[in-house]
């Protein structure tokens, strides 16, 4: 039997699990996928100093993020329709964080809705909101999380309109196909068997779970992606944000920031947080990677407001670059989905565990006893 050992095993085994509609609708990004490369290697790019004779035979992984202890710098990401890859997607999320002690974070266009998450978990959860122009909708949404108990908003500012994922196009999930290439995608989803009766069939029912009442019956993707294309707000802007706060008590945090400009008008709205974020590569291809930009978002705003990361994050390393470079926390985005389609809760258990060790490992072999520790001097600099 093959025993994963690394994220990028789970990722080789959600591959074989999921049919290939559903695992490039996770996997993929935007146009040629410039940025979600770019996401990958420029983390890899990074080299940590090695250092040694340091005592770390007690390290320490423990953080607070808004206010919040959390056991490892670590966040589940909002992911849309988590429950397309496992039964009950966005619930097994949230009960892996609690176990491991890490804040989840539910998409406006999960599977599973806010109450659902709420009997599923006693831990407090954040929750993510895309801006709709049916504000009372929005409003109604946000009182709904607030009586769930959600310990933060994450209000996602990077998707004014859905990037183009062409690898959707090509799979017939946004448009149609021919005959042939129907026959094609109905043999390969036969082929996944498990995921027909684990989720297809065991995971129902398949529809945002918190926009029920507005949400229209959808045949396809496609459907659902024209619904987003007409219902969220692309002409929200900056003095705008005050709706947000009057309608949330809350921490709020900005999520998809990756410009300094963008960060300071962030600090000015008063945000509690920023993700430094590119939506994972799925939005505007060619944009940077999330690593590049953080050092000159931190050197802008790291004083006024908390920075968190995400995106191309798929082991430990990546966790003590990015808070060596200054951000408080990551969000984990494919990684958590690719436990899950691999071997559902237990799958997202052991992505946390690993991450938790290779933070661990990484750590004591650098010389560095406590996150606190991780700066920029733990890195080497680039010539
Ligand atoms: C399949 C998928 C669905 C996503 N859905 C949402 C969403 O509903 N809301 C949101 O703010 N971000 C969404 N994201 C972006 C993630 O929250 C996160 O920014 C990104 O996945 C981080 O990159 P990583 O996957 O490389 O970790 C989604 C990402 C993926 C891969």
């Amino acid at each position: 039997m093959f025993v994963p050992a690394s994220i990028n095993d789970y990722r080789q085994l959600a591959k074989k699990r999921l049919p290939r509609q559903i695992f490039d609708l996770i996997d993929g990004g935007a146009l040629d996928e410039v940025t979600l490369t770019a996401n990958r290697a420029d983390f890899q790019a990074l080299r940590i100093r090695q250092r040694v004779l340091r005592d770390v035979s007690n390290l320490k992984t423990e953080t607070r993020v808004l206010g919040q202890t959390m056991k490892v710098p670590v966040i589940l990401a909002p992911i849309g329709l988590a429950g397309l890859a496992g039964r009950r997607g966005e619930a097994q999320g949230a009960r892996a964080a609690e176990k491991a002690g890490v804040p989840f974070c539910l998409s406006t266009v999960s599977i599973c809705s806010l109450e659902e998450i709420r009997q599923a978990t006693n831990a407090p959860f954040w929750f993510q909101l895309y801006m709709m122009r049916d504000r009372g909708y929005v409003r109604e949404m946000l009182q709904r999380a607030h009586v769930a108990g959600c310990g933060a908003l994450l209000f996602t500012v990077d998707l004014a309109v859905l990037g183009p994922r062409y690898r959707d196009v090509r799979n017939g999930l946004t448009q149609g196909v021919s005959l042939g290439g129907k026959v094609a995608l109905a043999w390969d989803s036969l082929r996944h068997f498990g995921w027909i009766r684990d989720v297809a069939l065991g995971g129902r029912p398949l529809s945002f779970g918190n926009l029920a009442g507005v949400f229209p019956e959808a045949k396809s993707i496609g459907d659902v992606k024209k619904w987003v294309d007409s219902q969220f707000d692309p002409s929200f802007s900056w003095k705008d944000l005050a709706w947000v706060r009057e309608n949330w008590s809350g921490p709020i945090v900005l999520k998809g920031i990756l410009d300094p400009d963008d960060a300071r008008a962030a600090a000015d709205f008063g945000a509690d947080g920023i993700v430094v974020s590119n939506h994972g590569g799925r939005q505007l291809d060619g944009a940077p990677s999330t690593i590049s930009a953080l050092p000159g978002i931190v050197d802008a705003v790291g004083d006024r407001l908390e920075v968190l990361i995400d995106g191309g994050i798929r082991g430990g390393q990546d966790v003590v670059k990015a808070l060596a470079l200054g951000a408080r926390a990551c969000l984990i985005g494919r990684a958590w989905m690719y436990g899950m389609a691999a071997r559902g809760e237990q799958g997202i258990t052991s992505v946390l565990h690993i991450l938790k060790r290779e933070i661990e490992i990484t750590m004591a072999l650098a010389g560095v006893a406590c996150i606190e520790e991780l700066k920029p001097d733990c890195l080497i600099p680039r010539n």
